[in-house]
C-alpha cells in the first residue's frame, strides 16, 4: 500500500494533465461533408502545402462524376492556436469548372474536428456576356469520415 500511492498519484497526474490539454484540429485525413460528398487530405508539409482528392455527391454539370484533385494551403502561424485557417481548390476532372474553398478547422464543444467552409464554384462559359451567371456560392460543414468495421 505504501508503494502504491505514488503510482496512483502519477496516474492521477497524468489523466489529468491529458483531460486538460486542448486538442488540435488537424487536416488530415479523410472527411465527409454534409452533401455527402468525401475528402481525403494526404498530408501538410512544413510550409502549409498540402494535396488531396475530392469525390463530389454532387454536380452542376450532367457529366459522370469523378474523383478530382485538391491543392491547398493552410496558415501554420501560432496564432491559430490548434484551430487553423486553410484554403484548397478543386480541379475538377470531368467538367471544365474549379472550386475554391475557404474555411477554417475547428474543435467542437464534443471534441470533434469541424470543418467549417464556404465555397465559390466557377463554370466555364462561352462568352462574356454569359460571365453574370457563372459563380456559385455555398457553404459546406465537414467531418472525420467513421468507417464500419
Ligand atoms: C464516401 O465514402 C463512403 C464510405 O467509403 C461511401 O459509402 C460513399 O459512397 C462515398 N461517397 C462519395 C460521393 O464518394
Ligand atoms: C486539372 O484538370 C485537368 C482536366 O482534368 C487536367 O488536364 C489537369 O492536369 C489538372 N491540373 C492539375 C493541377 O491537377
Amino acid at each position: 500500500m505504501v508503494q502504491a500511492t505514488p503510482l496512483l498519484l502519477v496516474l492521477f497526474l497524468a489523466l489529468g494533465a491529458h483531460g486538460l490539454a486542448v486538442k488540435k484540429c488537424s487536416l488530415t485525413g479523410r472527411w465527409v461533408n454534409d452533401l455527402g460528398s468525401n475528402m481525403t487530405i494526404a498530408s501538410v508539409n512544413a510550409k502549409g502545402l498540402f494535396a488531396g482528392s475530392y469525390h463530389t455527391a454532387v454536380t452542376a454539370t450532367s457529366n459522370e462524376i469523378k474523383q478530382s484533385p485538391l491543392q491547398g494551403s493552410m496558415q501554420k502561424s501560432p496564432n491559430q492556436k490548434g484551430q487553423p485557417t486553410f484554403g484548397f481548390t478543386v480541379n475538377w476532372s470531368f467538367s471544365d469548372s474549379v472550386t475554391v474553398f475557404t474555411g477554417q478547422c475547428f474543435v467542437d464543444e464534443q471534441g470533434k474536428e469541424v470543418l467549417k467552409t464556404m465555397w465559390l464554384l466557377r463554370s466555364h462559359v462561352d462568352s462574356i456576356k454569359n460571365d453574370w451567371k457563372a459563380t456559385r456560392v455555398g457553404t459546406n460543414v465537414f467531418t472525420r469520415l467513421q468507417l464500419q468495421e
